[in-house]
């Protein structure tokens, strides 16, 4: 297919790219099915390393199952709190998931290792992993496309939420996805709003030739 995008379009994607948002706080309402098929099939359409599509979707529409993830979330949030030292209070004051409000939870789990060399035989673990992450970028930038919030929690032991959605030996849990109508989306990140930490000025992290600050050495 040898589309040209015109100026609009670019424009189109870069509004999206730069409007999208870590999601924490949700509306009341709903995810149209052909709308969730859509960023489903955003997911489902990322690339993957030797084309292996590693990531599995799991949709939680069981209420007792939510509350039981959200649970684990609520645990791991405070055994995170507890090694946050002197931040520990600001950090619980943190909003850091919204798994009880938002319209659909999504969980994201790595499957087991199916064998793949192409690749990835140097890191095979991480380009299964980065292939996962492309899938849930593809989906956060479809929710904001269709105007719907999206937050990736990760908030939880891999072990334990893979025991409670039935995962294969093997199978790792990587996200919990909040999806659904909000009323705002954040105009910065959550973390920058809450002066928890900034974005860095690309420049920092850009390189010519060498790593990042080692040009002059
Ligand atoms: C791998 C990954 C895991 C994350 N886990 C959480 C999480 O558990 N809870 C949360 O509130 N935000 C989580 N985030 C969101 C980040 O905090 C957020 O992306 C970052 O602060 C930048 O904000 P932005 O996405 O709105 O640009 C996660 C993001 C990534 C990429």
């Amino acid at each position: 297919m040898d589309e040209i995008m015109d100026a609009e379009v670019r424009s189109a994607f870069y509004r999206v790219l730069h409007a999208r948002r870590d999601m924490r706080h949700f509306a009341a309402g709903e995810v149209a099915p052909e709308v969730l098929r859509r960023i489903l099939e955003a997911g489902h359409a990322a690339p993957s390393v030797g084309l292996m599509q590693p990531w599995r979707f799991i949709r939680i529409s069981d209420s007792r199952l939510r509350a039981e993830l959200a649970g684990l979330v609520e645990r791991e949030r405070q055994h995170t709190a507890e090694r946050m030292g002197g931040r520990s209070r600001e950090f619980l004051r943190l909003k850091v998931e919204g798994i009880l409000e938002c319209a659909e939870l999504i969980a994201v789990v790595m499957a087991p290792d199916d064998g793949t060399i192409f690749g990835r035989r140097t890191m095979p673990e991480e380009m299964a992993l980065a292939s996962c992450a492309c899938a849930i970028e593809n989906m956060w930038l479809a929710a904001r496309a269709e105007n719907l919030g999206m937050g990736w929690v990760s908030f939880f032991d891999p072990a334990q939420v893979a025991a409670l959605l039935r995962c294969p030996p093997g199978a790792k849990p990587l996200a919990l996805l909040c999806l659904g109508p909000v009323t705002d989306f954040y105009e910065a990140p959550m973390l920058e709003l809450r002066a928890w930490r900034n974005r860095l000025p690309l420049s920092s992290v850009l390189g010519e030739n060498r790593y990042p600050g080692e040009e002059k050495k």
